[in-house]
């Protein structure tokens, strides 16, 4: 097969005859070539080895060679790093931004009312890797103001904990300004997230209690 990988302004191609059954990652180790990429756990737990596959944003760690339609229709596949965040080389970007915006944005609990909230929505909302897939596939996304889905998702597993009122406030102030003044509802990032995170109903909820202020007043969810 043939494998087709962007490295700077330019695409390195390279010849694969061996095991199909292997991660993309896998892939590239075996290529034994210079190129630059980030991953760690190979299991899809930390996020870093996030990469453009075919122009989709995925894992490349969870992607399998024998799984991808390209491979098994036209025996190609084609890997660029992502395009929305700052290049460092080949194929690994600087992702900090993802964490900046949550400092920035006050995501974290500064008393927590210990009534539990609802533990399987914040459960699911907690599996969010920050692999920046989301913020990659959404139409809106771009370094600046839009912080991306991930907020969304993050602030969504603290508003019914925080009892802290002035803090809440700024939480819910700060997804307004961040998120729902930018986001389109194209819907994309909830189909790329590799841990199949419902980020539609993050958003919605993050709307019911920071925007739509008939469900405050009504006090609802
Ligand atoms: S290396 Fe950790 S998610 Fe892929």
């Amino acid at each position: 097969m043939k494998v087709k990988i962007k490295t700077g302004d330019d695409y390195q191609i390279f010849e694969y005859d061996g095991d199909l059954n292997i991660s993309v990652i896998t892939l590239i180790e075996r290529l034994d070539a210079p190129i630059e990429y980030s991953c760690s756990c190979l299991q899809g737990i930390c996020g870093a080895c996030a990469m453009l596959i075919n122009s989709r944003p995925c894992l490349a760690c969870k992607t399998f060679l024998n799984e991808d339609q390209m491979v098994k229709e036209y025996g190609q596949i084609t890997i660029e790093p992502l395009s929305k965040f700052p290049l460092v080389k080949d194929l690994k970007v600087d992702r900090s931004i993802l964490f900046d915006v949550l400092k920035d944005c006050e995501i974290w609990l500064e008393n927590d009312c210990g009534d539990g909230g609802d533990v399987d929505f914040e459960y699911e909302m907690s599996l969010c890797l920050m692999c920046g897939c989301c913020s990659e596939i959404c139409p809106n996304y771009k370094l600046g103001d839009f912080a991306g889905a991930h907020l969304a998702v993050s602030s969504s597993k603290l508003v019914n904990q925080e009892s802290d009122e002035k803090h809440l406030k700024n939480i819910k102030n700060n997804y307004k300004k961040r998120f729902f003044s930018h986001c389109v509802k194209s819907t994309a990032c909830e189909d790329v997230c590799p841990m199949k995170i419902p980020t539609q109903r993050a958003i919605s909820k993050m709307n019911r209690k920071s925007v739509w202020k008939i469900w405050q007043l009504l006090n609802l969810d």
